[in-house]
């Protein structure tokens, strides 16, 4: 893991300072799907960053409705783990992909960018272990449903606490992230990060 300031760690931060995002001003987001070097691997990041957000809030409000009695147990089961594994399952498949292949070629790019993507990388560690602690309580929350209420509620909300808090580092890493690659796209052209 690489070892990130206390104030770029993906817990403590409100977004990227301009000496790290060092194109951001460049180009605006509200700019970006308007610019010529705009392409298919910028729409498809986002879409890719725009799917695990939704997949995040559908299973918050799965949750959210189980917790509040409008879902009976059987029906939660039956949604609630193909849902999250779903989720978890496409979560890391995109951070490898990142860490392996995409990463890399940014880094190649332009000496500048390597203190972003350093950043990044520290993220997908954190997010990785919040994962780990999300699937477990999901785990835990299947095991709990087919007994006493009181555990099981005990064990939704220890799931519903863990989601929120992945969902809170997931939201800040996902967002930060699109300014650092889709300026980067921008400004060098998709080409370069094709392999
Ligand atoms: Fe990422
Ligand atoms: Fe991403």
């Amino acid at each position: 893991m690489t070892d990130c300031q206390p104030v770029l760690h993906l817990e403590n931060r409100s977004g990227l300072s301009d000496d790290i995002a060092v194109l951001r001003a460049r180009y605006p987001r509200s700019a970006w799907s308007g610019h010529r070097n705009y392409g298919e691997l910028a729409a498809f990041w986002r879409s890719v960053h725009d799917g695990l957000r939704r997949e995040g809030a559908a299973l918050a409000d799965l949750t959210a409705a189980f917790r509040a009695g409008q879902l009976e147990p059987g029906l939660f089961q039956r949604r609630f783990m193909p849902q999250l594994a779903h989720h978890l399952r496409h979560l890391e498949g995109h951070h490898r992909i990142e860490d392996d292949q995409y990463f890399p070629r940014f880094r190649r790019l332009d000496r500048r960018f390597a203190r972003g993507f350093d950043v990044l990388e520290n993220d997908h560690d954190v997010i990785h272990d919040e994962v780990l602690r999300v699937a477990d309580s999901g785990r835990a929350l299947l095991h709990e449903l087919s007994r006493h209420p009181d555990a099981r509620q005990r064990a939704a909300e220890r799931y519903a606490d863990d989601a929120e808090c992945l969902l809170h580092l997931l939201d800040r890493h996902l967002f930060d992230e699109e300014d650092l690659v889709i300026p980067a796209m921008l400004e060098h052209g998709e080409r370069p990060l094709i392999g």
